[in-house]
């Protein structure tokens, strides 16, 4: 059992209702007597809809509308007010920044391509030769090999000020782990890495990467072993050693300022693609596509648009084997609002408030949470969230990587598989940009699995 994301959750437990349809979708005043700690619950959040987007979140406090906060043990509440602190400085530190950037673009590999995907795009293409135009966000590209490294790099330059000597991160896909394990060599940092004894499995190559960057792997047992088990496992770490330890989330998850810290990190591939496109057609893309795990990528790509109301953004979550089994991981479809690592949002669970064991075929989006921000965006209806299963993902693996050469994660997979529903639904030629938010390396070795056992004949192995 889950004890950390037990003592939360049951915390709020009479809170783990979906909300109803009766309620008032009012909007919400703008001082709420909403807070930001376990400690002083006022208002019930399942009364309280967002209805209407509000760029400027988070709140102080660290409110997405209903969505966010602090949920933690007092130990941490410390640590969270010296990180907030100091990433308002680091934010407008034109040292700090001038430090990231030059990494970003010398080590990093920064700005990535915005790739045209002709063969993709005219798989899409009508008899008259109309048709969406595809491009992909080449994040697999850059250094590690997915967008993860954005927010790594920029979370050790700020452990470093704020004098810790330990770093600990988790990981569910590897990515986040290789990532933090990297910035940790680059700057001689103890790392120590929590991953779910089920994920290691199905990512070995990530957790071979990561030892060979110097970092301790701990394997989580508790649970499903999956990314969720290995975010308690690093809370507790954290709790235990709160002075000399930063944790990099590797996600827009957990307690604030980290859902905030973390978009803004990952900001760079918006912010790119608004120069790109506007150099390369003069004008912004019509829709984003990302995946949605924790929700990096997406948020990363979605947040310099956001007050652009004109470009459709799509989450792509992972639906498993099925909506309608119990073996999926599409948290802002069929989550109910909760409290998960430190923060409310929506959230798969049972009528207890005990996090509900997900699944996905991609490590990076098993997960039964998501980042609040995004529990905000569906609720104020600023971005749509849809769902693919695993064997769709699985074929638009096999599709990206022969009719492009780019053989996709599995979790990036799972973006370019929605064009198939998404394409079917659009008029005229509209600029669709997908984040490919890493490169599919690490997954080759499951995928042969997967595809013997499918019985796929068009591939030899
Ligand atoms: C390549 C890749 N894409 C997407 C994800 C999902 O994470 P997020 O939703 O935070 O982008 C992961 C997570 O490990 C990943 O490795």
């Amino acid at each position: 059992m889950d004890r950390l994301a037990f003592a939360t959750s049951s915390f709020l437990g009479h809170l783990s209702v979906r909300p109803s349809k009766n309620v008032s979708h009012r909007k919400p005043p703008a001082t709420r007597p909403v807070v930001a700690s376990p400690r002083m619950v006022a208002v019930d959040p399942s009364t309280l809809i967002d209805s209407e987007f509000d760029p400027n979140v988070p709140s102080e406090r660290g409110r997405f509308g209903r969505f966010g906060g602090q949920y933690v043990p007092e130990t941490l509440m410390v640590c969270l007010e010296e990180l907030y602190e100091n990433y308002l400085k680091i934010k407008d530190d034109p040292i700090f920044q001038e430090e990231l950037n030059g990494l970003l673009t010398d080590y990093v590999g920064r700005p990535t391509p915005l790739y045209y995907a002709e063969r993709l795009s005219a798989r899409y293409a009508r008899a008259d030769g109309s048709g969406p135009q595809i491009y992909l966000k080449r994040e697999d590209l850059n250094h590690t090999g997915a967008h993860k490294i954005n927010n790594s790099l920029a979370q050790v330059l700020l452990a470093r000020r704020l004098g810790k000597t330990r770093i600990i991160a988790e990981t569910g896909a590897g990515q986040h782990g290789v990532a933090t394990a990297t910035v940790c060599a680059r700057f001689g940092m103890k790392c120590i890495v929590y991953m779910g004894a089920k994920d290691m499995e199905r990512q070995a190559l990530n957790v071979f990467r990561m030892r060979l960057l110097g970092a301790e792997v701990r394997p989580v047992t508790s649970g499903s072993g999956t990314l969720t088990n290995a975010l308690s496992e690093a809370i507790r770490d954290w709790v235990t050693y709160p002075i000399e330890t930063h944790y990099i989330v590797g996600s827009v998850a957990g307690p604030h300022p980290y859902p905030m810290m973390v978009r803004d990190f990952q900001a760079c591939i918006g912010k790119e693609v608004r120069e790109q496109s506007m150099a390369k057609w003069g004008g912004k893309p019509d829709i984003l596509l990302a995946c949605v795990g924790g929700g990096s990528n997406a948020m990363g790509l979605f947040s310099d648009f956001r007050n652009d109301t004109d470009v459709r953004l799509i989450g792509v979550e992972a639906a498993g084997k099925g909506l309608e089994t119990e073996e999926h991981a599409a948290t802002l479809t069929k989550g109910t609002l909760g409290v998960l690592h430190g923060a409310m949002s929506y959230q798969l669970q049972d009528k207890h408030g005990m996090p509900s064991e997900a699944h996905s075929i991609s490590a990076g989006l098993d997960y039964p949470g998501v980042g609040p921000e995004h529990s905000y965006m569906r609720d104020t209806k600023r971005a749509e969230y849809v769902s693919v299963t695993d064997d769709e993902a699985l074929d638009a693996f096999k599709l990206l990587s022969r009719i492009e050469g780019i053989i996709p994660a599995l979790e990036t997979s799972h973006a370019i598989a929605y064009l198939d529903k998404l394409c079917a639904s659009l008029e005229g030629s509209p600029k669709i940009v997908i984040n490919c938010s890493g490169r599919g390396d690490k997954d080759v070795t499951a995928v042969v699995e997967y595809l013997k056992k499918r019985g796929d004949d068009d591939i030899e192995f």
